[in-house]
């Protein structure tokens, strides 16, 4: 039976259902993913009037649509296309690729204040395949931000639970002052998605 799990219901069924899809319907976002950045935003107060930010994995453009009113200029990237979002610069192309990313570092002329990635593999459903895809995914992100996050600025990232996810928060810790962890209350609860919020590059 497709889509449907025993005894359960329809992911279609569960998705109109949803809190974070309604939530996001009402309010004029493409999708639940707004609805996780404004809750960890309220919590952390990281897009300030004065952010450049950098945000990879940005298609459809939730966070993008959260994202660029309330800071000063936003590059976006994904390898997906993603219909225009005002006042947002978008690259399609691999974040892991040097040129993808010096083409977002071009389009700024101050430093980068804030690095927020929603990133996430094609899941192949081999655990540890997918594991290790976010693995890589998580240590390109850390190697932009150790070489182009500005003093004082802020990393946000996407996570799913696995073996390396402390040995990462270990390695990130002395480079920042503060290291939070938060799964927002619209993350799914059956979902091992949760968000690592550095604060402060030291
Ligand atoms: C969960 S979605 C992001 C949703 C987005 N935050 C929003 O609010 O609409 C994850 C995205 O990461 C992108 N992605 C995965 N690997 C990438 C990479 N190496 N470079 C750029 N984007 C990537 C995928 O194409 C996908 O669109």
């Amino acid at each position: 039976m497709v889509g449907r799990v025993k005894g359960g219901k329809s992911w279609h069924e569960r998705h109109k259902r949803d809190h974070g899809v309604k939530k996001a319907k009402q309010q004029n976002y493409r999708n639940r993913a707004a609805i996780k950045l404004l809750e960890i935003d309220a919590k952390f107060k990281l897009l300030k009037p004065n952010s450049f930010v950098i945000e990879l994995g940005a298609a459809p453009g939730g966070w993008s649509q959260v994202i660029a009113p309330k800071v000063k200029a936003l590059v976006a990237c994904d390898l997906l296309d993603m219909k225009p979002v005002e006042d947002t610069c978008f690259i399609q192309g691999d974040f892991t690729d040097e040129t993808v990313q010096a083409q977002m570092l071009d389009t700024f002329t101050n430093p980068v204040t804030l690095i927020c990635s929603d990133m996430a593999p094609n899941m192949t459903g081999i655990k540890i395949a997918d594991q290790e895809n976010m693995r890589l995914l998580l240590e390109s992100v850390i190697a932009f931000s150790d070489q182009h996050l500005c003093q004082n600025g802020s990393l946000l990232f996407k996570c799913f639970e696995s073996p390396d996810i402390q040995q990462t928060i270990k390695t990130m810790s002395p480079k920042f002052s503060k290291i939070h962890r938060y799964k927002p209350p619209t993350s799914r609860q059956e979902s091992t998605e949760f968000y690592l919020i550095a604060l402060k590059k030291k």
